[in-house]
């Protein structure tokens, strides 16, 4: 079996609708047990990656293989291997909890006695057993989130594929929802999640890779990526609001990128890959400018600037090229 290394294998994967090109060019890896954050903005072409990965749809071009088998040559065994969850929701209200995944379970081939013991196990697990014999209609969005994420495991799959488990989640349900990804894992099941949540992607993925426009523009550990992006920011605190226009001029010599410039905290802030050097450079020349600073400081991009600069949303650099931060494939 080619794919037992790695139970997701894609490799330039192409998908079109009409003349648009919702990939263009795909490339992912998922080893066995680890968990791969899929992030990007909307649009960027996660559910479409998902798609093609669940069989829900052809892809024009690439290879894709799961848990061994090839999407298009043997679909049928890629589905059997994935529990699918999310933009998707198959509850059905009239039943209850419990009947859902019963139902579920005897989809998959499970005799009653089975599919319900298998059901019961679930609803314990997901905190829903006082309303198992409640219909599904009655539940709250989170309850019906946990049921739909139960659902995807009744039949103990290899892999579990989650499209925005989070998306429309109080924060309770989202802390939920992250504990259920964490037990997957301990169980060695393979995760593929989507996210747009850069926070969603650090906490639970052991490798993000980032999507923008049907491309990856990159890929690696959160630490890595932080680091990858000029490894610094920039802040300056200035005594005069007035002086921000005049001083980012001035400071986007000294780093890359626009600079960032909040105007309630007085505060310009700009990546660098320089550090120190560049700090020093800029002070001297803000001093230069006869403009006022009282606070400075170097520190670590957060993940939301890594992600921002990386798709350009707030302007993407011309010099910086995408980067392919090492790791995992
Ligand atoms: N069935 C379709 N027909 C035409 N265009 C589509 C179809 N599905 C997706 N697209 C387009 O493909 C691109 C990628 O869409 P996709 O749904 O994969 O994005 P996404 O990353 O899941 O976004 P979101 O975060 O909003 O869910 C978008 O431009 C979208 O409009
Ligand atoms: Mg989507």
């Amino acid at each position: 079996m080619g794919g037992d290394d790695h139970v997701i294998d894609v490799e330039g994967l192409t998908k079109s609708f009409g003349g648009h090109r919702a990939l263009r060019g795909i490339d992912l890896t998922v080893p066995r047990g680890h968990v791969l954050g899929l992030l990007g903005p909307n649009g960027a072409g996660k559910t479409t990656t998902v798609r093609v990965l669940t069989t829900l749809l052809r892809p024009d071009g690439g290879r894709v293989r799961v848990a061994g088998h090839d999407v298009l040559s043997d679909p049928g065994a890629v589905r059997r291997s994935i529990g699918l969850s999310g933009q998707y929701a198959a509850v059905d209200e009239k039943l209850t909890g419990f009947e859902n995944l019963r139902m579920v379970g005897r989809l998959y081939g499970m005799n009653r006695a089975q599919a319900a013991e298998r059901a019961r196990a679930l609803l314990r697990r997901f905190r829903l057993s006082d309303v198992s014999d409640q219909r599904a209609g009655a539940y709250s969005g989170g309850m019906r989130r946990r049921l739909d994420l139960a659902g995807a495991l009744v039949a103990r799959p290899e892999v579990v594929v989650l499209d925005e488990p989070t998306t429309g989640l109080d924060p309770r349900g989202r802390m939920d929802t992250w504990e259920i990804v964490s037990t997957l894992v301990e169980d060695g099941t393979t995760v593929l999640l989507t996210t747009q949540y850069l926070e969603e992607a650090d906490r639970l993925s052991d490798t993000i890779v980032v999507i923008d426009q049907g491309s990856v523009i990159a890929r690696g550990s959160a630490d890595a990526l932080k680091e990858h992006m000029g490894g610094a920011r920039m802040d300056f605190v200035l005594a005069e609001a007035a002086d921000l226009e005049a001083a980012a001029g001035i400071v986007a010599d000294h780093g890359h990128g626009r600079p960032e410039i909040d105007a309630g905290a007085r505060t310009l802030s700009v990546g660098t890959s320089e550090g120190q050097s560049a700090m020093t450079r800029a002070l001297a020349a803000l001093e230069r400018g006869g403009i006022s600073v009282v606070e400075v400081a170097l520190r670590r991009p957060t993940l939301d600037e890594v992600f921002l600069e990386l798709t350009g949303q707030d302007g993407r650099p011309a010099d910086v090229p995408a980067p392919q931060v090492g790791g995992v494939r």
